[in-house]
């Protein structure tokens, strides 16, 4: 592995793991994909200082808007040898509003970006090894932390569909039952791909529950207040956070850990948030189910024209 493209590499995890992987050797270039360029060009900067290394390259691309993506997959000039969709998170303010592709700006963060990211980079032969996707723990329910189990009442194209737009969400002002739906989906989805590509590695890969990332921003003010001043005193303690370069260094041990399979969704054990990785279909075996999978590649494929 020598070439990188991660996405929303400009804070958090992102740029915590072009940190790390530019200290490994043998590592050539970073592509830091991101949608605001003079938050790119600063974290360009950092990371040229933090490491000493002058590999980081900035591709412009806003993953909630395909032409954007369609773009910036046309302008990268080489083939890259691992893929990480990491970015994405809550959505914002306005999480369930549709974007221009009739998708839940959550959706258009989190998936509907990377699934089309991937297919162009294969179409054009510019992926040649591994796709990480940033999974999360929400996706087969957190019930420590108040994140019930998903349910999936059929696992049909019209149900994916309706996470995707929306519809299958009443007015809600918490985005945490959509972004685990998403995220859900964005597991189903890289299986699904896992099957079709059996000459490339499609692995999701959970952080774990991470904290010095700007996620919580986009959070409702309580829960904002209680994961910003109390939950990452606190949580550590209970196996239930962790800091950035642990969050950081799972994306770094499955890019590099052969271990890791292909279309497999890691994460951490069942009462935890941290620790070892490992197979989430054991804790909930929606992710094994194969029509789930190519059911949730389907439903969101409807929205790339
Ligand atoms: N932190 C956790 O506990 C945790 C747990 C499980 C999974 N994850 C996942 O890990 C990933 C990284 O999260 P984080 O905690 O590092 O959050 P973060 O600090 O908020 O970073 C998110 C990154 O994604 C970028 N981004 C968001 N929407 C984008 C878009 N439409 N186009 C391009 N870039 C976009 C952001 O760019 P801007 O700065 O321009 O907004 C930022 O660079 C996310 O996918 C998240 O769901 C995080």
């Amino acid at each position: 592995m020598k070439k990188i493209l991660i996405t929303g590499a400009n804070t958090g995890l992102g740029k915590e793991c072009a940190r790390q992987l530019a200290l490994r050797d043998g590592i050539e270039k970073i592509y830091l994909a991101c949608r605001n360029n003079e938050k790119a060009e600063a974290s360009k900067a950092e990371l040229e200082k933090s490491t000493g290394k002058a590999i980081f390259e900035i591709i412009l691309m806003d993953v909630s808007n395909l032409e954007s993506v369609r773009r910036a997959v046309q302008a990268l000039s080489e083939p890259v040898d691992a893929l990480v969709m990491n970015a994405g998170g809550l959505g914002g303010t306005e999480f369930l509003q549709h974007t221009q592709d009739g998708v839940t700006q959550i959706t258009a963060s989190n998936l509907l970006g990377h699934v089309l990211l991937t297919d162009e980079l294969l179409d054009q032969s510019k992926l040649t090894g591994t796709a990480l996707y940033a999974g999360s723990e929400g996706a087969r329910g957190a019930p420590k932390i108040g994140i019930p189990k998903p349910t999936l009442s059929s696992g049909s194209v019209e149900e994916f569909t309706s996470i995707c737009d929306g519809s299958s969400f009443g007015p809600i002002s918490d985005p945490m039952s959509p972004y685990c739906m998403v995220k859900l989906m964005g597991a189903l989805w890289m299986a699904s791909m896992a099957r079709k590509h059996p000459d490339m590695r499609f692995v999701t890969v959970s952080p774990g529950h991470t904290g010095g990332t700007q996620v919580a921003e986009d959070m409702p003010a309580i829960k904002k207040f209680f994961f910003k001043n109390v939950g990452f005193t606190i949580l550590p303690l209970f196996g239930l956070a962790h800091g950035l370069q642990d969050g950081c260094r799972r994306y770094v041990d499955v890019l590099t850990g052969d271990q890791y399979k292909s279309g497999v969704f890691y994460g951490s054990e069942a009462k935890v948030l941290t620790g070892p990785l490992v197979d989430q279909s054991a804790i909930f075996d929606a992710f094994n189910n194969e029509a789930f999978q190519d059911n949730a590649d389907t439903a969101i494929h409807g929205f790339i024209h």
